[in-house]
């Protein structure tokens, strides 16, 4: 039998989160909410380097070999036992599914074992609660966007706890693209922090690349990335036949220019039309630098006083400290997993 907690007021809630939906094998121990006790990652960037992008079964294998260390690691480091924890919260969607299984399978077994409570997450939602970690003053509505490696989504959070999704891309992911890219540069794996790098000496305005913002009602708020990254590879493939080399610091800058061009305006634009009092930016393409600049220099133009936030590098990628963050929520509300939860590679955010 799982012991359902009650709550009392001044209770200090200590959750456990675990995180395995694509390359990062996490573990990690938040306080109330919002204080790092351990935040534990074992990234298997280099594992995949050689492939240029995630191999499902090899991440799925290597999460194996790892989640138990890491999860130990974890609680280590938090100077905690299981059984001091108030609940085991693990990412159980989207992702790559047989990675997910891993630490869906752990979560459900320690929850067994040491009769906690089980939380079972939305990992794009966590995405966004990444940023109640840093202290930032967030009011609502807010707006945020969400940009990896596996998703693009604009969210908008009414108050609190209700998020609802206002739209996501029609086929690559933000950080996708820029991999995809960075593979055909020859630049490596992953591409995002290479092709920001490398852009910051680029002219942004040298090749002017398409920009897609599907304007029709329904999907003003979708993204499509896909022309645009074939774009810059036929441009790659026209510039080698004439047997001309590319300025690469100029075709990583007008590509970076082009995807942040978007995902800016229209995050700007859901802002304007839901009246946003502050907006956010997480995922791991919330690390860009010239994302996160041209955000702040367009809200300030049109929506001056509406405040940006975006979570330090390292909470922008995977990690557990953000799943063990919006689980305090979920635990607050007594809003708990069976011991059945499986696995769920399409969950969207807000269900
Ligand atoms: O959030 P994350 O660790 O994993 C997913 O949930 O997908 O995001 C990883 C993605 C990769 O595609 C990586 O290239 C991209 O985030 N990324 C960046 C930057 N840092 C990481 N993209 C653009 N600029 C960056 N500085
Ligand atoms: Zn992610």
């Amino acid at each position: 039998m799982i012991r359902l907690p009650e709550i009392s007021k001044g209770e200090t809630v200590h959750i456990l989160g675990i995180e395995s939906s694509c390359d990062e094998t996490a573990a990690a121990v938040v306080e109330d909410g919002r204080r790092i006790c351990s935040n534990v990652i074992s990234s298997q960037v280099k594992l995949h380097a050689a492939y240029g992008g995630v191999v499902p079964e090899i991440a799925s294998r290597r999460h194996l070999e790892q989640i138990n260390l890491i999860i130990e690691q974890a609680l280590d480091e938090a100077g905690l036992n299981l059984r001091a924890l108030s609940a085991v919260a693990v990412s159980s969607g989207p992702g790559l599914v047989g990675a997910l299984l891993v630490g869906v399978s752990t979560a459900k077994a320690l929850a067994y074992a040491a009769r906690l409570p089980l939380i079972a997450v939305n990992h794009v939602e966590a995405h966004l609660y990444a940023n109640f970690l840093t202290g930032a003053g967030i009011r609502y509505p807010l707006v945020a966007l969400i940009a990896s490696g596996g998703h693009t989504s604009l969210l908008l959070m009414p108050e609190p706890d209700e998020i609802v999704s206002l739209g996501q891309t029609r086929d690559d992911a933000a950080g996708e693209v820029f991999d995809k890219v960075a593979r055909a540069m020859g630049l490596g794996y992953p591409g995002g922090p290479l092709i920001d790098r490398l852009a910051a000496q680029g002219n942004p305005a040298a090749i002017d690349f398409p920009r897609a913002y599907l304007d029709d009602m329904e999907g003003r708020f979708d993204f499509s990335f896909s022309g645009l990254k074939s774009a810059v590879i036929s441009h790659l493939h026209h510039m080698r036949q004439k047997d001309e080399t590319p300025d690469p610091a100029d075709l990583a800058a007008s590509f970076q220019e082009a995807v942040v061009g978007v995902l800016v305006d229209k995050t700007v634009a859901a802002a304007r039309e839901h009246g946003a009092a502050c907006v956010l930016l997480a995922g791991g393409v919330a690390a860009n630098s010239r994302l996160r600049s041209l955000m702040r220099e367009e809200l300030l133009h049109a929506l001056p006083g509406v405040p940006l936030y975006f979570p330090p590098p390292g909470l922008c990628t995977d990690n557990a400290a953000m799943i063990a963050a919006v689980a305090d929520h979920h635990y607050r509300r007594g809003i708990f997993a069976p011991l059945n939860l499986n696995a769920s590679a399409g969950l969207p955010p807000g269900s």
